[in-house]
């Protein structure tokens, strides 16, 4: 099975327990971490944008409180039902489609912005993932897991993952899923390692990055 399948069908399993299960493995502090994540975006001002990897739509919506023209994009149909959902619940005019963030379904630089949270680290090809960002964009904003840089507190909070992430593969009943997302973290390239796979390539010249919690997690802004 490709790494695309595998993420696609592990996101189409755990949808109806992705938006709970969020909140509680992070304590919260997820909406704290994307709320941050997008007021940087909206300090630009963009008219449009496109969050890729959306999931159930958590970027959208909070984009669309000042951006006025929002499409969410993901490849799990089962994630883009419950957005699709959420949307009618609150009569947002979000628009949301099913596709692949490795051959997006729009013209170059259609979108002011595009952002993507906690999604580029699944993509299979990263390099062929930031060229079709880059592609559409203006500017790309980038939330995603790293590793703090302080040796001590990433053995720790790795430590401490190790443990307790476990237990939400109990809940889920994809073991699995959480394991990769330990795994995925801890090797995932972040900070200037990332921010030179993005020079390599996109057309941005200004990237900048910001570790979020002391290094958890990286937000990176390209123009
Ligand atoms: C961890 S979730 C993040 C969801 C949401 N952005 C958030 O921050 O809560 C990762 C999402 O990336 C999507 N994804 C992974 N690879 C993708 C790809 N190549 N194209 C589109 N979506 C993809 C998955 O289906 C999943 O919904």
């Amino acid at each position: 099975m490709s790494k695309a399948d595998f993420v696609r069908v592990m996101f189409n399993d755990i949808s109806h327990k992705y938006d709970f299960l969020n909140d509680v493995l992070s304590v919260g502090t997820h909406r704290w971490w994307k709320k941050r994540f997008v007021n940087l975006i909206k300090k630009n001002n963009p008219k449009t944008a496109l969050d890729c990897a959306t999931g159930t739509g958590d970027i959208a919506f909070m984009l669309n409180k000042s951006v006025p023209e929002v499409t969410g994009i993901d490849f799990s149909e089962n994630m883009i039902e419950f957005a699709v959902e959420r949307a009618k619940k609150q009569n947002s005019q979000v628009k949301f489609k099913v596709a692949d963030i490795q051959k997006l379904p729009f013209e170059d630089k259609a979108f002011d912005a595009a952002s993507i949270s906690f999604g580029i680290r699944n993509v299979e090809s990263l390099e062929m993932g930031l060229k079709e960002l880059g592609r559409v964009s203006k500017s790309l904003y980038i939330l995603e897991f790293g590793q703090p840089k302080n040796k001590l507190y990433s053995k720790f909070y790795f430590s401490l993952l190790r443990l307790y992430v476990p237990l939400f593969g109990l809940i889920s009943k994809r073991g699995d899923a959480y394991e990769y997302l330990i795994a995925s973290s801890e090797s995932f390239p972040s900070a200037e390692k990332f921010v030179d796979i993005m020079k390599k390539n996109t057309d941005f010249k200004d990237i900048n990055y910001t570790p979020v919690f002391g290094g958890i997690a990286y937000i990176y802004s390209a123009k």
